[in-house]
Formats: C-alpha cells, sequence, structure tokens
C-alpha cells in the first residue's frame, strides 16, 4: 500500500486547542473523505412504506423479549419521510461523504424478482438530494436487514442466498451506479455469523454456536458474487466493510496465547484472509466447519477491491477457556481505561493497532482504507438551555483521529473517515436505549438537535477546507 503521508500538512500538536477551548483535528489534504454512517433499519422506519418486505429485523424486534424495552425500527427516525431535514444537517455539518445502506426489502421485497419500483424511487430521491447538497453517496448494499422469504428459505445458512444477494446487487446498481460511485457490499459479517446465527441475539435469532460458520462462507461468497455483479453493472469503487478488534492475550503464557489467536482468527482473520489472500486462516480447533466447496469459492472471493472498510470500536481480551468448553477462548473484561455509555473500552491504540497489523498482515495485497464507523455511544446530559453537552464523544472522536493520523505516519494508507453515526437510532439488542449520534433524536416528536460534538466537528471540518 502506497504511504499516504503526504496527506497531513500539518501535525496534531500544531492544531492543537487553537480556539483554546477545545482540542482540534490535525489538517488533512483535500481529498480525505469525511462522512458521517447509518443504515436502513436503523433510521428510516415507515416499513411498510413502497411495498417495502418483510426483513429479519420486523420478525425478530416483534418477537418479545428479543429487544430492550420491546423497542423496534418501526419507526425509528422517520427518515423515510425525514431525509430532506437530514440532509441539510450533514450539508451543515461539512462531510464530504455520507455512507447509507439500501434496504434489500425495499427493493426486492421478497428477496427474488424485480426490483420494486417504489423502494428504488426512495433511494433515487436521497441520491439526488444528497448530490444536489454536494454530498458523495456510499451505498452498502446489506446492512442486516434481509428479506424475510430469503430467511425462511434458509438465510445465510443457504449458498442459494449468496447468488439472490448478487441479483439484489445487480438490481441496485442498474438503477444507481450512474449516481452512487461508492459501495460496500457487506457490513460486519462477522456479527451476523457471531450474533445473528451463533448466539441468537441479533436477527434472525439462531443459535447454532459452531455450527453457525456455513454463514461466514457464503456472506463471503455473496460478497464476491456482488462484487462482480456490481462491477458488471457499471459500479466505481467497491469494498466491504469489516469490524475488527486487536485481540489482547490476557498473559503471556502459551494457553492464553494460543487462545487469543484462535479467536482472531474467527473474529479478524476468518472475514479478512479469503478476500485479500484468497485461503482462509487455519481454523483446525473448530470441529465443524465451512462448508465442503469453500475452497472452490475462494477465487470469486477473492475479487480485487478498490478499498478496505474498517468498522472499529474497541479491542478484545482472551484468555483460554476451561478444558471440556465449547470455544477454546473466553473474553476477559478490559479494565483501566474509560467506559462509552454501552460499556466498551474507550482504547483509541487499538485502531492504530488495528491499521498498522492490518498492513503488516496483507502489505501490498490491502487496499486503501476507509474507517467505514467509528464512534460511540454517550448519556448526552441536556444543559439547562437546552443544548447537549456530549464532551465524551468529543474526547472519543478526537483521540481516534489523532490515533489515525499515528497509524497514517506509520505509513498505512487511509482515505477517509466516517462517523458512526449521524443520528441516535434503534441500536439492535438494545433498543434507542444507546445514543451514538452527532445529533439528538427525540423519539417522541422526531425532533433533531445537534449535539456540542456536532458543533465541535463543523468547527474542525471547516479547518481543514
Ligand atoms: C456496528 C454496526 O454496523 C452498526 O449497525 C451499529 O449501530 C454500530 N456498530 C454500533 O454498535
Amino acid at each position: 500500500a502506497r504511504s499516504r503521508k503526504g496527506d497531513r500538512v500539518a501535525d496534531l500538536a500544531a492544531g492543537a486547542g487553537r480556539d483554546g477551548l477545545q482540542p482540534r483535528f490535525p489538517r488533512f489534504s483535500a481529498h480525505f473523505r469525511w462522512g458521517t454512517a447509518t443504515s436502513a433499519y436503523q433510521i428510516e422506519g415507515a416499513v411498510t412504506e413502497g411495498g417495502r418486505g418483510r426483513s429479519v429485523w420486523d420478525t425478530f424486534a416483534a418477537t418479545p423479549g428479543k429487544t430492550a424495552r420491546g423497542e423496534t425500527g418501526e419507526i425509528a427516525c422517520d427518515h423515510y419521510r425525514r431525509y430532506h431535514e437530514d440532509i441539510a444537517l450533514m450539508a451543515d455539518l461539512g462531510v464530504s461523504d455520507y455512507r447509507f445502506s439500501l434496504a434489500w426489502p425495499r427493493i426486492q421485497p421478497v428477496g427474488a424478482g424485480p426490483a420494486n419500483p417504489a423502494g428504488l424511487d426512495f433511494y433515487d430521491r436521497l441520491v439526488d438530494a444528497l448530490l444536489n447538497a454536494g454530498i458523495t453517496p456510499v451505498a452498502t448494499l446489506y446492512h442486516w436487514d434481509t428479506p424475510q422469504a430469503v430467511e425462511d428459505a434458509g438465510g445465510w445458512m443457504s449458498r442459494d442466498t449468496a447468488h439472490r444477494f448478487a441479483d439484489y446487487a445487480t438490481l441496485a446498481a442498474e438503477a444507481l451506479s450512474d449516481r452512487i460511485r461508492w459501495w460496500i457490499t457487506l457490513n460486519e459479517p462477522v456479527i451476523v455469523t457471531l450474533l445473528g446465527y451463533g448466539l441468537g441475539t441479533h436477527a434472525p435469532g439462531r443459535n447454532l454456536m459452531l455450527g453457525a460458520l456455513p454463514t461466514a462462507h457464503h456472506q463471503l461468497l455473496g460478497h464476491g458474487l456482488a462484487t462482480q455483479a456490481l462491477r458488471a453493472a457499471g459500479a466505481e469503487h467497491v469494498g466491504i466493510a469489516n469490524n475488527h478488534m486487536p485481540v489482547w492475550a490476557d498473559s503471556q503464557h502459551s494457553e492464553d496465547v494460543a487462545a487469543a489467536a484462535a479467536f482472531a482468527d474467527l473474529y479478524n482473520w476468518l472475514f479478512a484472509d479469503p478476500l485479500l489472500t484468497g485461503a482462509y486462516p487455519d481454523l483446525r480447533w473448530l470441529d465443524r466447519g465451512l462448508p465442503e466447496q469453500a475452497a472452490v469459492d475462494l477465487p470469486t472471493i477473492a475479487q480485487p477491491l478498490d478499498f478496505y472498510g474498517l468498522n472499529y470500536y474497541s479491542p478484545a481480551r482472551i484468555r483460554a477457556a476451561a478444558p471440556g468448553s465449547e470455544l477454546p477462548f473466553e473474553l476477559v473484561e478490559i479494565t483501566g481505561y474509560p467506559r462509552t455509555a454501552s460499556k466498551w473500552p474507550v482504547v483509541p491504540a487499538g485502531l492504530r493497532e488495528t491499521l498498522v497489523g492490518l498492513t503488516e498482515r496483507y502489505r501490498d495485497a490491502l487496499p486503501p482504507i476507509l474507517i467505514t464507523e467509528n464512534g460511540c455511544s454517550t448519556a448526552d446530559p441536556a444543559t439547562a438551555e437546552g443544548t447537549i453537552d456530549d464532551q465524551d464523544r468529543i474526547d472519543f472522536l478526537h483521540a481516534h483521529v489523532a490515533a489515525l493520523c499515528g497509524a497514517m505516519d506509520e505509513g498505512v494508507d487511509v482515505r477517509g473517515y466516517f462517523i458512526w453515526s449521524l443520528l441516535d437510532n434503534f441500536e439492535w439488542a438494545e433498543g434507542y436505549g444507546q445514543r451514538f449520534g452527532l445529533v439528538h433524536v427525540d423519539f417522541e416528536t422526531q425532533r433533531r438537535t445537534p449535539k456540542a460534538s456536532y458543533h465541535w466537528l463543523r468547527r474542525q471540518l471547516a479547518g481543514t477546507a
């Protein structure tokens, strides 16, 4: 990967505290992409509008006991109706890019057959409004909302889903690639496999444990086929958004070190090696593994990519599990760091570690990186003046941008940074209880209020112009 050191024109120290009140971003090249990120089910609402089909998240959230307080994405941020207001907020913020997802069940209500014109129409209008506002759309094809009909036929446990996904990719790109130049196939396939099919805490709520492994392969195959389909339909820049965690062994004892390596294979490398090296990591410790024909699919999975999307939140500390456990590792709580409202440790150095680690592992096979998600949930105290003082988010973002600069100084080729999220939204099984937005949403009134972090970011971005 080519070093982008030259992208930085001043360092953190030179940029720090110029207004005397808040830390400032270092200055980046004018080509660096600054964005916010969202996903369809988390913000759109309007789940029965425009002929949208049912998705696994509609079903899961409607099942008692699956989400906090029984909350669902039925209304969410009502973005389906309020997208003009949300785009105006982004335009005023000064971001160059917006990462959002297309809802598969809007475009193909039952996951097969021709495109639903009313579903495509919503994205047509959204994309045109973004372009009018001077914001580059970055579209994710799959952010977890599988059409229920596809799930009923086996979902990601079935190889056929990969082909269905590629058909949907064709429909989406044929309609939109004249205006959407940036495409992301899958968002965090590791979470779909682990939480959706392994542990059942996300839709579709299956408890297959290691029996969920075929869903990793079928998603990766879907990614490869969709990449081919996107390119055939004229997409210009194609990538994926993978979640990575730096993995720390709890001690230097060989059992803990081996357990950490096994966890890293499962969490990180299972979803990255096939894309970037054309091979799976060695998963010998698994008794039930990948589908028989996995090796045959590797060349399809390893399509060249234009960028590699990284979602980073926090590291994992791992120790060996007691003998006889189903998995060889156990997660250990990370102490000694501040925590977000969702209790995740705040470890900016983990972003640098991840970026440098990816660059060392894949070298020339690694395309330029886009940080497709980074952010935190905060408690968001409202002040007497009605402003929302999320100083913790400002500190979080500032420290992570500094860590990103550190990685760029080490030669990591990072081209953009997308903050999760523009708006407080439906945080999956946590419902509306965890607020990740730069903009506060009152879910009773749908009123949007930019938080202190929004105003702060706006000043930083204005400074980079
Ligand atoms: C990753 C997911 O892509 C997104 O949907 C989620 O809201 C954030 N992480 C925060 O948990």
